[in-house]
Formats: C-alpha cells, sequence, structure tokens
C-alpha cells in the first residue's frame, strides 16, 4: 500500500506494525454465493462512478463469482458476504468515490491509492466505523476533509498526494487510535490545530507541502511515541521548545524545513539520541 511509500523513510519505521494491522482485515472468501446483498450493490455502486477502468480491473466485478472474490475484495471470516478489503491501489481507476462504499461497515482496510479519482471524499466514510487503515493517497481528491471522519478509530490515514484544501479538522482529536497520519502535498491552510496534539499514540506525523501557518501546536511537541515529524515546506513560524530533544525520546525523524521558524536551535536536540534525520534549513533560526 501507498502508505509505507508516503510516510518515508519507511526503512526506519514500524513494518510490524503494519503487518499486525493488515493480518486482523482477515482474508476468507464468504459463503454467501448469491443474492443482492447490501456490500453487493454498494460495490457495484462503486463500479458505476468509475469512468475508466484502463487496466480492467474491474472486469472481474461481474456476476460470473462471487462478490467476495472480485479483484481488491475480501470478506469476513465470521460475517459471511461483509466486505473487510477493499485494496484497488496503483490501477490508474478514473471517477469518484460514492457515499455507499459507507455502507460496507464491515470494512477494516481501504486502499484506493494511486488512482485517478476525483471529487471529495465522502463524509459516508464516517460509517465505515471498523476501518483501521484508510489510504487514499495519490489521487486527485478535493475539497474539504470531512470533519465527520473524526468518528472513526482508524490506526493509519493517508491522504497525502490530493488536492485537498481547507483546514485540518480539529475534530480529529477524537481520532484516539491514530497512529500516523499522512496530509502532505495538498494544499491545505490556516493552522495545525492544537488537537492534534491530543492524540498521545501518534508516531508519524506528516504534513509537509501544504500551506499551514502559524505556530506548530506545543504538545505536538510533546508526544512521547512520536518517530516522524515532517513539516517541511509550509509557512510555519515561532520558536522550537527548548526541552524539544527531552520531550521527544523516541524521534528518528524532524523535518522542518522550508518555514519560517526563528529563534534558536535547542541544544536539548542533542538529548534525542535515535534522531537519524534533522532538516532544519531554510528558517530563520
Ligand atoms: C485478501 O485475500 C487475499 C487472498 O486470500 C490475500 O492474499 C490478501 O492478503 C488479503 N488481503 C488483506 C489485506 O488481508
Ligand atoms: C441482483 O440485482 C440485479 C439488478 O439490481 C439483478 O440483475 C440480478 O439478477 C440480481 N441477482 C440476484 C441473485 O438476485
Ligand atoms: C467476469 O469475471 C470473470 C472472473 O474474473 C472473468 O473471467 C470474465 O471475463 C468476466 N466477464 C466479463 C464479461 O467481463
Ligand atoms: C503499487 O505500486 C507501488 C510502487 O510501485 C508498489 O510498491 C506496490 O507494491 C504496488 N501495489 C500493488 C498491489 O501492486
Ligand atoms: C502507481 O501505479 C503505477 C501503475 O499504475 C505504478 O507504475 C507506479 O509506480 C505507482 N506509483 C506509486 C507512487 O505507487
Ligand atoms: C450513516 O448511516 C446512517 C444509517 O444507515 C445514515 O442515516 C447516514 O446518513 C449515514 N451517514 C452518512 C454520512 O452517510
Ligand atoms: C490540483 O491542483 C492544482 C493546483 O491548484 C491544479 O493545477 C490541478 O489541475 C488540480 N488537479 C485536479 C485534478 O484538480
Ligand atoms: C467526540 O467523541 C465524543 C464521544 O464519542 C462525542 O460525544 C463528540 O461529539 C465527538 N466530538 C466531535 C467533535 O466529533
Ligand atoms: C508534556 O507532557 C507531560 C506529560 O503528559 C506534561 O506533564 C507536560 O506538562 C507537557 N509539557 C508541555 C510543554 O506541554
Ligand atoms: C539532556 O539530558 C540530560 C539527562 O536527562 C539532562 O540532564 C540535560 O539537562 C539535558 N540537556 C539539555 C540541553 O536539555
Amino acid at each position: 500500500m501507498a502508505t509505507r511509500r508516503s510516510l518515508e523513510p519507511s526503512t526506519l519505521v514500524l513494518p510490524a506494525l503494519l503487518l499486525l494491522l493488515f493480518y486482523g482485515a482477515g482474508n476468507a472468501y464468504c459463503s454467501v454465493v448469491s443474492g443482492n446483498t447490501t456490500d453487493r450493490r454498494s460495490l457495484l455502486d462503486f463500479k458505476k462512478a468509475i469512468t475508466k477502468d484502463p487496466t480492467g480491473a474491474l472486469r472481474s466485478w461481474n456476476d460470473s463469482i462471487n462478490y467476495c472474490m472480485w479483484l481488491g475484495v475480501n470478506c469476513s471470516r465470521t460475517h459471511p458476504g461483509r466486505v473487510t478489503v477493499l485494496n484497488l491501489e496503483n490501477l490508474s481507476l478514473e471517477g469518484e468515490i460514492t457515499p455507499s462504499i459507507g455502507s460496507l461497515t464491515f470494512l477494516k482496510y481501504l486502499d484506493l491509492s494511486n488512482n485517478s479519482l476525483q471529487g471529495n471524499i465522502p463524509d459516508a466514510l464516517a460509517n465505515c466505523s471498523r476501518l483501521t487503515i484508510l489510504d487514499l493517497s495519490s489521487n486527485s481528491l478535493q475539497w474539504n476533509i470531512p470533519g465527520s471522519l473524526s468518528n472513526l478509530g482508524v490506526n493509519i490515514m493517508d491522504f497525502s498526494n490530493n488536492n485537498l484544501t481547507g483546514n485540518i479538522p480539529p475534530t480529529f482529536s477524537n481520532m484516539t487510535q491514530l497512529l500516523a497520519i499522512s496530509l502532505a502535498h495538498n494544499h491545505l491552510k490556516g493552522s495545525i490545530p492544537e488537537e492534534l496534539g491530543l492524540l498521545p499514540n501518534m508516531v508519524w506525523v506528516i504534513l509537509r507541502e501544504n500551506r499551514l501557518s502559524g505556530r506548530v501546536p506545543a504538545k505536538l511537541f510533546n508526544l512521547s511515541y512520536l518517530l516522524v515529524l515532517d513539516v517541511r515546506q509550509n509557512m510555519l513560524s515561532g520558536t522550537l521548545p527548548s526541552d524539544i530533544g527531552n520531550l521527544l525520546p523516541s524521534l528518528q525523524v524532524l523535518y522542518l524545513g522550508t518555514n519560517k521558524f526563528e529563534g534558536h536551535i535547542p541544544d536539548s536536540l542533542a538529548n534525542a539520541s535515535l534522531l537519524q534525520r534533522l532538516d532544519l534549513s531554510s528558517n530563520y533560526f
């Protein structure tokens, strides 16, 4: 999946964690062989909104086989016929993501990365309450990130490389299961919400290449499990906390380059003994 690509540098971070999460997603075929279940209908709705399928990937999405065996689809072992995985990465699909995807309420893993999907991220995704991995990276998605997604208990959320605009929803403080977020390379503006610092388990925070401004919330520099903080190429300002290196004992990657940070480079950085990559370039330090 694209998450590992965009949450670079992947060599430094927890592949084992991802494996663990994938495993939970289940991979059994369902035993319901015929019938128009909700999940089948919502997959067909999804397909209907795909305007181009140059590789013919969705040709297998027909009635000759059970929909649980369609390309990219896995169903639950314990709840036959309920879709748990939809993985359609790298297929050059064009079209939009239909709200009907919200009916896939057993979905744990949604990866539509690296296609040409346009339009908005549907609010209805908020109904996929079991999602743990949500990867919509590398498409051409537009408009705001729906605040309703804050109801999701996702561990990994990757919306990088899209055309998203607006602010980062402060409601994300409700996503207490969030371990990794990438919103890199969009057109997001406004400040980094204070609330993002309230997610104590956060491991990766990747917000580079947006139009974010203002100060980085102090609490974000106080997430003791944080491995990677990448906010390069924004318009962020303010000083770094003098004890940053003591507050972030796990930090491996700190990329603050090409912003408007000022003041001193804190001595305490020397105490972040796991730090392997540091970019403070093009600021006013
Ligand atoms: C989906 O099922 C296939 C075939 O059983 C399996 O190879 C794949 O790992 C499963 N995908 C996920 C994400 O669990
Ligand atoms: C499912 O519905 C479609 C149209 O919505 C219909 O063509 C098809 O025959 C139905 N299949 C079953 C098994 O009921
Ligand atoms: C329907 O899907 C099957 C299985 O993937 C495939 O072999 C077949 O060509 C598809 N039929 C059509 C009409 O595309
Ligand atoms: C998608 O492309 C990336 C980069 O080329 C690759 O690492 C990944 O394995 C691909 N995924 C699939 C399902 O082919
Ligand atoms: C995107 O998918 C294409 C195949 O459609 C693949 O060649 C390319 O490496 C993928 N890019 C990324 C960034 O995964
Ligand atoms: C979620 O599901 C409920 C009940 O099925 C529905 O009323 C609601 O509109 C859905 N929410 C979204 C955002 O689609
Ligand atoms: C994405 O945004 C860029 C810059 O605003 C624009 O040039 C491009 O056409 C947009 N792409 C899509 C698919 O909307
Ligand atoms: C956050 O979650 C709580 C409890 O689940 C809920 O009552 C509250 O409305 C949520 N707030 C937002 C902004 O989503
Ligand atoms: C950092 O977190 C610790 C423990 O959660 C708290 O006691 C401390 O006041 C915080 N410091 C800052 C600068 O936010
Ligand atoms: C580095 O850590 C040591 C031990 O915890 C502490 O005594 C020292 O003050 C720290 N240095 C800085 C510059 O914060």
